[in-house]
């Protein structure tokens, strides 16, 4: 049957070796050390957040009431490279938040991380964001403040940041993958459980795609077509694989790579944890052939889309994956990078300890409330966990990092659980994985696996920049702590 075959299929493919490290690796020729300025606006945006009406649950079920920017779930804004946007954002719910964008190097005072760069913006508040957008890519933003119960019921959005050097698709899908957790009438069931927070996060089991349960799209026959593929799960690693054609990764995070062909990945899937996206590029059957896209990692696979070839005048013709521009980042240099180590491990009593700054330090009173932070400390990293509960301080930063400078961050996972490590306002590239299961690339963020050690090297941008794993339950019990740059 269908599912036997594409099961054996994947048994096939993981006879694979792992990716050589030297393979697929885009070096950008410019180095640029320079933060992104914002410079003249060029366009201004107005968003809210505030509640809506999805129905989730199917057509004649009681419909949830989301969370969502301008009343539209997954609000997407394209924007191109270049452009400066200022965007006046108003909080129309009943609680603070504040707008992270996810990946995009800025300005610190923009990054959107309350106490640490703002002040949380208050219902009926009103903060301004100015975002330089130099490099191309799909990124995406979300509150930064009880994330699992604002980003939970729906709270995100994409942004997509387009090139004039992008190649030319004949059709290009974006496809937004969120769980959700849900009761029989449509609301909410907790968002967070101690099992959950504890382990490997609170899963929901209504799967969607763009909201829905799956996609079922429509592309022009031997044609070209690029997806661009979001995870905005809270909690759900996916293990993303095409059928019915012949695709290739051509972006992670946003940045370009020398096209891989999704074959050659190790399973033939790309592993991809909460806040990780990737852009895929494939080539369409003949009339009436149907491409599969799925998430392989459950027994149960979950198809979320199709897409269907409609009658076209293309002849079909081999496939070479088109590459993508590459951002102008700057390039860390490996041979004079200091180099730190982080543990990711389970918090300790000692890591919940008072481990505040110094008091004569500005924001060294940041009180708990605009924290945003959870009630218990599950997670640490490197003995030190985000302060949870009563603990009413800022922690000092893991590390104080020199502006310009070069660095290599080792992460190890002490634990039992994945975790997609994030770190805000840099592009980075993962130099290395003990695994071997990772091609060089430039990132925002790293699935770092069980007992794995994943290195990664930057330029540190001036500014206080958390570090955090992005399964959000983890965030909010510990698992974050940040790096001051000057
Ligand atoms: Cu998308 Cu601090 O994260
Ligand atoms: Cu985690």
């Amino acid at each position: 049957m269908h599912t036997g075959a594409r099961l054996s299929r994947r048994a096939f493919l993981g006879a694979g070796a792992a990716l050589g490290v030297a393979a697929a690796f885009a070096p950008s020729r410019v180095s640029e050390a320079r933060v992104p300025s914002v410079g003249p606006i060029t366009r201004s945006i107005a968003l809210s957040a505030g509640e809506t009406e999805l129905r989730l649950l199917g057509p004649d079920k009681p419909p949830t009431r989301i969370l969502a920017y301008d009343g539209e779930p997954f609000r997407t804004i394209r924007a191109k490279k270049g452009d400066r946007l200022e965007i006046a954002f108003d909080n129309r719910m009943h609680e603070g938040s504040t707008v992270h964008w996810h990946g995009i190097r800025l300005p610190n005072e923009y990054d959107g991380v309350p106490t640490l760069t703002q002040p949380l913006v208050q219902p009926g508040g009103r903060f301004v964001y100015r975002v330089p957008l130099d490099d191309p890519g799909t990124f995406f933003f979300h509150p930064h403040c009880d994330e699992t119960g604002q980003a939970g019921r729906g709270l995100a959005g994409v942004l997509i940041v387009e090139d004039e050097r992008d190649p030319k698709f004949d059709a290009e899908f974006v496809l937004v993958l969120k769980d959700w957790r849900l009761a029989e009438d449509g609301g909410f069931l907790a968002l967070s459980e101690p099992d959950g927070a504890s382990k490997a996060g609170t899963f929901g089991a209504t799967r969607t795609v763009n909201g829905k349960p799956a996609e079922r799209l429509e592309a022009p026959a031997n044609g070209d077509v690029r997806l661009r593929i979001l995870n905005i799960d809270s909690t759900r690693v996916m293990d993303i694989g095409v059928e019915g054609a012949p695709a290739a990764l051509i972006a992670v995070d946003g940045h370009a790579l020398d096209p891989i062909p999704m074959d050659d990945l190790p399973d033939g899937i790309w592993r991809m944890g909460p806040a990780q996206r990737i852009d895929v590029a494939l080539r369409m059957p003949g009339e009436g052939g149907t491409v599969r896209i799925g998430d392989y990692r459950a027994a149960e696979i979950y198809e979320f889309a199709t897409i269907t070839a409609q009658p076209s005048r293309r002849a079909a013709r081999r496939f070479h994956p088109p590459g993508l521009p590459a951002a102008r980042l700057p390039r860390p240099d490996l041979k004079r990078a200091e180099q730190l180590t982080f543990t990711l491990q389970q918090a300790t009593d000692a890591a919940v300890k008072e481990a505040g700054l110094p008091p004569d330090d500005p924001l060294a009173k940041a009180l708990i409330d605009s924290l945003c932070v959870g009630a218990t400390a599950y997670w640490a990293i490197d003995q030190q966990a985000w302060p949870t509960g009563a603990q009413r301080k800022l922690p000092a930063p893991l590390a104080r990092l020199k502006a310009g400078a070069s660095y290599r961050v080792v992460i190890k996972n002490g634990t039992r659980f994945p975790h997609p490590i994030h770190l805000h306002g840099h592009a980075f590239q993962v130099i290395d994985s003990s695994s071997k299961r990772l091609p060089r690339h430039w990132a925002d963020t790293v699935l770092v696996q069980s007992g794995e050690t994943v290195e990664i090297a930057f330029v540190a941008a001036p500014g206080d920049w958390v570090f955090h794993c992005h399964i959000l339950e983890h965030m909010e019990t510990g698992m974050m702590g940040w790096f001051r740059v000057v």
